[in-house]
């Protein structure tokens, strides 16, 4: 870990009262440590704007097996990205859904819009990219 600095920040006392209650209910047992997790968090959202940055994140898709041609198109779309899906999860919810996570990496240009034609694909219930940061940069 790099080198320490305390900083004091001015914070309007029913803000603070609201904050400490907010973090209480995440667990956090000290407001440095929800400070920390929220500059990472902006930081994290920052680099995704920039479009040349590598990112990795997970895409969640729930979707219908019994949708004609589904499954062929979403693993058809992955097998065109390979090198940005790392690794997938798939469980059977019940006799129809499926739950799909895929772990992603890449530009963040790319990843997105991998994530977005998954998403928006025809019989995807519900689906959300997640992202993160390699770790390297916080
Ligand atoms: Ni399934």
């Amino acid at each position: 870990m790099s080198e320490l600095s305390r900083i004091g920040v001015a914070i309007d006392s029913s803000l603070l009262k609201k904050f400490d209650s907010l973090i209480a209910s995440r667990g956090y047992t000290n407001r440095s440590e929800a400070f920390r997790d929220l500059i990472r968090d902006e930081l994290v959202q920052k680099s995704w704007e920039g479009p040349d940055t590598t990112v990795v994140g997970t895409v969640t898709l729930v979707y219908d097996h019994h949708v004609r041609l589904l499954n062929e198109k979403l693993t058809g779309m992955q097998h065109s990205h390979f090198h940005h899906v790392l690794s997938t999860l798939h469980v059977h919810l019940d006799h129809d859904n499926c739950l799909e996570v895929l772990v992603v990496k890449g530009k963040a240009s790319v990843v997105k819009k991998l994530a977005d034609a998954l998403i928006s694909t025809k019989g995807v219930k519900h689906g959300r990219l997640t992202i993160t940061s390699t770790g390297a940069e916080l």
